[in-house]
């Protein structure tokens, strides 16, 4: 089980580090893998704070380049240099207001693999796509730019249920989960709405390997307590 917070905007380096402290000292379950997923701007403090634990810190994004013009940017060796751990690529914020498209994100994942870090690549459908039926033709398209490979994991985050309150039944997880499992072998998260009293049921289901949480991951509380859910 993996289970990942996103911070997406929130947390500057000195709220980060206060975070990481209070985790660090957090009782965390044995068998649970724990990251975080600060801004770029706290990957430092958070690395420094959560140095010699078990838990990683990832980054929230991640460009194909080494270096070069690209204004805004960061590269995976710049990120490996900072001691972080790996990336998500391609969430659906990025996506929707970002211009993300399915070409970049597998360059972006594609570049953060061969440098040796680790990917966390999402997909997921819209409300709109999943109303007429087209769910599974979005998936299939998203995961058909992905490669297997021993240091990705895909996140299956439905966009109407990120920041939504409304969590994919287990039903839903466990059959888009199915699906994504049928295209590619990788472990497979689930995202969107996971909140502590949610995440047993949708961890229990056989293809849930894990959660990318984003809201009930910026308390330290809610977020221990969907890590001890997992275990269970
Ligand atoms: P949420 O976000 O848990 O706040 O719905 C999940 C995500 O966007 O990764």
């Amino acid at each position: 089980m993996l289970i990942a917070g996103n911070w997406k905007m929130f947390k500057g380096p000195s709220d980060a580090a206060a975070f990481c402290r209070d985790l660090r000292d957090a009782d965390l379950p044995d068998g649970v893998d724990v990251v975080v997923c600060p801004p770029y701007v706290s990957l430092a403090d958070a690395v420094q704070v959560l140095a010699g634990t078990e838990i990683g810190v990832f980054a929230q994004n991640c460009h194909w380049a080494e270096d070069g013009a690209f204004t805004g940017e960061v590269s995976a060796g710049m990120l490996r240099e900072l001691g972080v751990y790996g990336t998500i690529v391609g969430h659906s914020e990025r996506r929707q207001y970002f211009g993300e498209t399915d070409e970049t994100v597998a360059k972006r994942t594609e570049a953060a693999l061969a440098a040796g870090l680790h990917v966390i690549a999402c997909v997921g459908e819209t409300e709109a796509e999943r109303e007429a039926g087209e769910t599974e033709t979005v998936i299939r398209r998203q995961v058909s730019v992905l490669d297997a490979d021993e240091s990705l994991v895909v996140a299956y985050e439905p966009v109407w249920a990120i920041g939504t309150g409304k969590t994919a039944t287990p039903q839903i997880a466990q059959d888009a989960h199915a699906l994504i499992k049928s295209l590619i072998d990788v472990p497979v998260l689930y995202g969107g709405s996971v909140k502590p009293d949610n995440a047993a049921e949708l961890m229990g289901q056989p293809a849930v390997d894990g959660a990318l949480v984003g809201g009930a991951s910026l308390d330290v509380e809610s977020f221990a307590a969907i890590c001890t859910a997992a275990r269970t």
